[in-house]
């Protein structure tokens, strides 16, 4: 399978599934909407092709998301794997590509930028990682895998999201690795992918 990661930030998912090896798939192209990225030269290293399509540079927003397809569809993904990447996309991208996300929660509880300051907001005890397939709604889609994460006394947004974090980049590559060996369905709508 050939994958696309698109990043917006440090790149420490994208470095998880260069690190994995046995994704069952290749790695070829990483996308940044943040020129500067810490991610990118974390591909670059990696001996992945990059690309950064800023919302700066174009009029709008649709004509941005028009520009991140346009340069996505020209590495002929099979899966596009979202790694931290911080802009909503619409069905144009998402219906287009099965696409999949990680997010610091136990979805469907905390969807948004801030998961790990809302859970420790609310006081729960337990939180935790979610990989799930995208939808057009923010961090919605249906759920490939999740783990949970216990809170623990005198936790900041910071500790907490660190330990998150450290599960994400286990579960990430090993979702990725199911969907690459066909061993992910869910209503059929994201089959089998080469
Ligand atoms: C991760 O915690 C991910 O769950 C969230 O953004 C963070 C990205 O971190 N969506 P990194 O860029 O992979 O280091």
């Amino acid at each position: 399978a050939r994958i696309v990661v698109l990043i917006s930030g440090s790149g420490s998912n994208l470095q998880a599934l260069v690190d994995a090896g046995e994704l069952g798939g290749d790695l070829v192209l990483v996308v940044s909407d943040r020129p500067g990225a810490g991610g990118l030269a974390r591909a670059a290293r990696a001996g992945i092709p990059t690309a950064t399509v800023a919302l700066a540079d174009h009029p709008d927003r649709q004509a941005w998301e028009q520009a991140l397809i346009d340069a996505v569809a020209a590495a002929e993904p099979d899966l596009v794997v979202l790694a931290g990447f911080m802009k909503i996309l619409t069905g144009a991208f998402v219906d287009r590509w099965p696409t999949v996300n990680v997010h610091p929660s136990l979805l469907p509880a905390f969807p948004g930028a801030r998961a790990p300051e809302e859970a420790i907001a609310w006081g729960v005890k337990v939180s935790g990682v979610t990989v799930h397939y995208v939808d057009e709604k923010v961090d919605h889609g249906p759920i490939i895998a999740q783990e949970a994460v216990p809170l623990e006394d005198g936790d900041t947004s910071d500790t907490l999201h660190a330990r998150m974090q450290a599960v994400e980049h286990r579960l990430l590559p090993e979702a990725v690795a199911l969907i690459c060996a066909g061993r992910v369905t869910i209503d059929g709508r994201h089959t089998r992918i080469q």
